[in-house]
C-alpha cells in the first residue's frame, strides 16, 4: 500500500536539480576565488617594475577577494525553503511530519505551535534546537522533550526556534529542503512581521486548509498579502482531513458522489483564489496545486512501515496517500526550479561579470606591455640605425684615405726613384 521500507536515495528525485546546481555554482565560484587570487599575486609582480600597474588597479582587484568569498559562503549555506500557514488545527505541523517521515514537530492538543518552528538538517547523528538570538544547542531527544522546551521558554509568536534534524535520518533533509511551520494565521494581528521575517526568502508556501470547511477569510488575507510583498508567489493549497469528510455518516450512504460533489466545490473555489483572486498561476497550474490528503494517515503509515502491527484503514486510504505522494513529487519539481531560479540566478550573473572585470584587465595590461616592448623595440632601432650609419661614413672614409695614402705613397716613391735616376 504504501512505498514500503526505507525510501532508498533516489538520485533522478527532482530536488536534485537544486542539488546539482548548488554543487556546480559552488564549484565554478571556487573556480572563480583561484583564479581571482591568481590574479592579485601578479598583479603585486606586475605593480613592482612601476611601469605598466598602479596600486589602485592592484586595490580594485584585492576587492575581489573579500566579495568573492563572502558569495561563496552565501552559496554554501543556500537552501529550498517551504513554509506551512493555516488556521490553527488545520494539520500544518502534521503535513511536515508525514514529508519528513517522523514525528518531529509536537501536534495535536495540547501541542499547538505557538512560534515559527524551522527544521533543516544537520550532519551529527543527534537532534539538538537552537533559540533565536542564541547559539546554544539544546539536544532533544524526543517531540514530548521538544513540545516541553518550547512551551518552558515562554516565546514570542513571531520568533523563530531552529530544529536540526540529522540528515541521514530523511532524504529531504539531505537534499538542502528547509521546512518552516507556523502558529495559525488566526492567532495573531501580526501578519506584515510575520511575512518580512519568514517569508521573503520562501521558495515555496503551502496553505494547509481544512477539507471540512471553505477558504477562511483570515487564511485568504494572509496569501493576500504575501502577493503583494513577493511577486508570483508559489502556492499550494492541501486541503487536509479529507479522511474526516470520507467517514462523515452522510457520505457513508449515499457515498462517493456526494464527496465528489464537496471535493468539486473545493476545487473550483481554490483555483479560482489562485488564478483570479491573487493571480499567482493559470488554471492549468492551479489544477497541479491542490491536493486533497490525510497528513495524519500518511504519517501513520509512515511510521508503521516496516512493524509488524499495520494501523486499520479508513475507506479511501489508498487514493488519499496516491495524492499525498502525488503532492510530494509536484512541490519537489516546483520548489527545485523555483530554488535554483532565485537562490543561484543573481550570483551567476555576479559571477559572469567578475570573470569578465578580470579578463579586461589582464587584457588590458598585456597590451600596455606589448605597447612599451614595441616602443623600445622601435627605440632600439633607431639607435642601431645610427650606428650603421656611422659605420659606413667610416668605412667609405676610411676607404677614400687608404686611396689616398696608396696614392701618396706610390707618388712619392716614383719621385723619389725618380731623383735617385738623375
Ligand atoms: P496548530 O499548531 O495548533 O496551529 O495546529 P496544526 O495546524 O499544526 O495542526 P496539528 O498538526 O497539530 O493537528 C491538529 C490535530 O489534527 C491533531 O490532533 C492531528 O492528529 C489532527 N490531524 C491532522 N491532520 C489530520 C488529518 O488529515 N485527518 C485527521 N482526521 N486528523 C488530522
Ligand atoms: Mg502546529
Amino acid at each position: 500500500l504504501t512505498d514500503r521500507g526505507k525510501r532508498v536515495p533516489l538520485d533522478n528525485s527532482p530536488l536534485q536539480i537544486f542539488v546539482k546546481a548548488k554543487k556546480k555554482i559552488n564549484d565554478i565560484f571556487g573556480e572563480i576565488e583561484e583564479y581571482v587570487k591568481d590574479t592579485v599575486e601578479y598583479m603585486y609582480e606586475v605593480e613592482k617594475e612601476g611601469k605598466i600597474v598602479n596600486k589602485d588597479q592592484v586595490r580594485n582587484i584585492v576587492e575581489y577577494v573579500g566579495k568573492v568569498h563572502s558569495i561563496r559562503d552565501v552559496l554554501q549555506r543556500d537552501h529550498m525553503k517551504v513554509a506551512f500557514f493555516g488556521r490553527t488545527s488545520n494539520g500544518k505541523s502534521s503535513v511536515i511530519n508525514a514529508m519528513l517521515r517522523d514525528k518531529i514537530l509536537p501536534s495535536g492538543i495540547g501541542h499547538t505551535t505557538n512560534c515559527f518552528l524551522q527544521v533543516e538538517g544537520c550532519p551529527s547523528d543527534e537532534p539538538y534546537l537552537v533559540l533565536e538570538g542564541s547559539e546554544e544547542h539544546c539536544a532533544v531527544e524526543s517531540v514530548g522533550q521538544l513540545a516541553h522546551a518550547l512551551c518552558k521558554e515562554k516565546l514570542n509568536e513571531s520568533s523563530l526556534v531552529k530544529v536540526f534534524w540529522p540528515k541521514n535520518r530523511c532524504l529531504l533533509l539531505r537534499d538542502d529542503v528547509v521546512f518552516v511551520d507556523s502558529p495559525g494565521v488566526d492567532v495573531t494581528p501580526n501578519l506584515d512581521e510575520w511575512i518580512d521575517k519568514h517569508c521573503l526568502d520562501a521558495d515555496v508556501f503551502v496553505l494547509v486548509a481544512n477539507a471540512e470547511s471553505t477558504l477562511m477569510v483570515t487564511e485568504k488575507n494572509f496569501f493576500h498579502k504575501v502577493s503583494t510583498k513577493l511577486s508570483k508567489p508559489n502556492i499550494f493549497i492541501l486541503n487536509n482531513r479529507w479522511d474526516a469528510s470520507a467517514s462523515e455518516p452522510e457520505f457513508l450512504d449515499q457515498h462517493c458522489n456526494e464527496q465528489e460533489e464537496v471535493r468539486k466545490q473545493h476545487q473550483e473555489r481554490a483555483i479560482d483564489f489562485l488564478v483570479k483572486e491573487l493571480k499567482v498561476c493559470t488554471p492549468k497550474e492551479a489544477e497541479e496545486r491542490i491536493f486533497f490528503i490525510s497528513a495524519k494517515e500518511v504519517l501513520q503509515a509512515r511510521m508503521s512501515e516496516g512493524k509488524p502491527v499495520s494501523v486499520p484503514l479508513t475507506e479511501g486510504f489508498q487514493t488519499r496517500y496516491f495524492e499525498f505522494q502525488d503532492f510530494e513529487k509536484k512541490f519537489e519539481e516546483c520548489i527545485s526550479k523555483s530554488a535554483v531560479k532565485t537562490k543561484f540566478e543573481q550570483h551567476s550573473q555576479r559571477g559572469k561579470f567578475i570573470a569578465n572585470e578580470l579578463r579586461d584587465l589582464l587584457e588590458g595590461i598585456y597590451n600596455d606591455a606589448l605597447k612599451l616592448k614595441e616602443q623600445k623595440l622601435s627605440e632600439r632601432k633607431e639607435v642601431n640605425d645610427k650606428i650603421n650609419y656611422t659605420e659606413q661614413q667610416l668605412m667609405l672614409v676610411t676607404q677614400e684615405m687608404k686611396k689616398k695614402i696608396h696614392n701618396m705613397v706610390e707618388d712619392v716613391e716614383q719621385r723619389v726613384s725618380k731623383a735617385l735616376s738623375e
